[in-house]
């Protein structure tokens, strides 16, 4: 019996190094710069007049690895395949402690109403550079979308993640 168990942790082994070594791929996505990325400004501004109608919870974890405290001034900019987006000009507040070290920072943020988030941005300006370890955006009608950045964040250019190729046509039937 002893060596039969050890039979079948050997082959339990190889699974799960199989496994994990097919899923490493996916989840070591590192955020890249954007020189062409440009949040839509004109509907930020309208979603503020009135012609917003959806809620998002966006809740930031800052890096341990950060300094202990930030003045750099960051912005935030996320959507979906199909064109909507949602824009956050600035979302550091040093007066209230927002972005220290080890922190985790929740955000209510408004805007129109997107599919699957299937890219998010960081814009950052500043000398303290502010190291994030994660973004959440939880949805009402969709699966919260995390981004992992664990690196610090390039002065004054949009940094993140875009991984809406593929996605229309993959999601088009489950999504509507
Ligand atoms: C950069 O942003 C543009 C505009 O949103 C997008 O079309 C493009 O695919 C992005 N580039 C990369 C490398 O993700
Ligand atoms: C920006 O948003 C406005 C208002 O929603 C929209 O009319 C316009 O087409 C958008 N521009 C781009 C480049 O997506």
């Amino acid at each position: 019996m002893k060596s039969v168990g050890s039979i079948l942790l050997f082959f339990f082994s190889c699974y799960i190094i199989t496994v994990f070594s097919q899923t490493i791929p996916i989840t070591t996505h590192q955020p890249q710069p954007n020189q062409s990325f440009k949040p839509n400004q004109t509907q930020h501004q309208t979603a503020g007049a009135g012609s917003s109608s959806c809620s998002y919870t966006v809740v930031i974890k800052t890096s341990c690895n950060s300094p202990s405290y930030t003045g750099d001034r960051i912005s935030l900019s996320f959507g979906d395949a199909y064109g909507y987006q949602v824009y956050v000009p600035r979302l550091d507040d040093p007066y209230s402690g927002t972005f220290e070290r080890c922190s985790t920072d929740t955000f209510d943020v408004y805007g129109p109403c997107t599919y699957p988030i299937c890219y998010l941005y960081l814009y950052r300006t500043g000398y303290d550079g502010w190291i994030p370890e994660s973004v959440t955006v939880y949805t009402y009608n969709y699966q919260p979308a995390t981004f992992y950045y664990n690196t610090y964040i390039p002065n004054g250019i949009w940094y993140g993640f875009d991984f809406c190729r593929g996605y229309v046509s993959s999601t088009t039937t489950s999504a509507l």
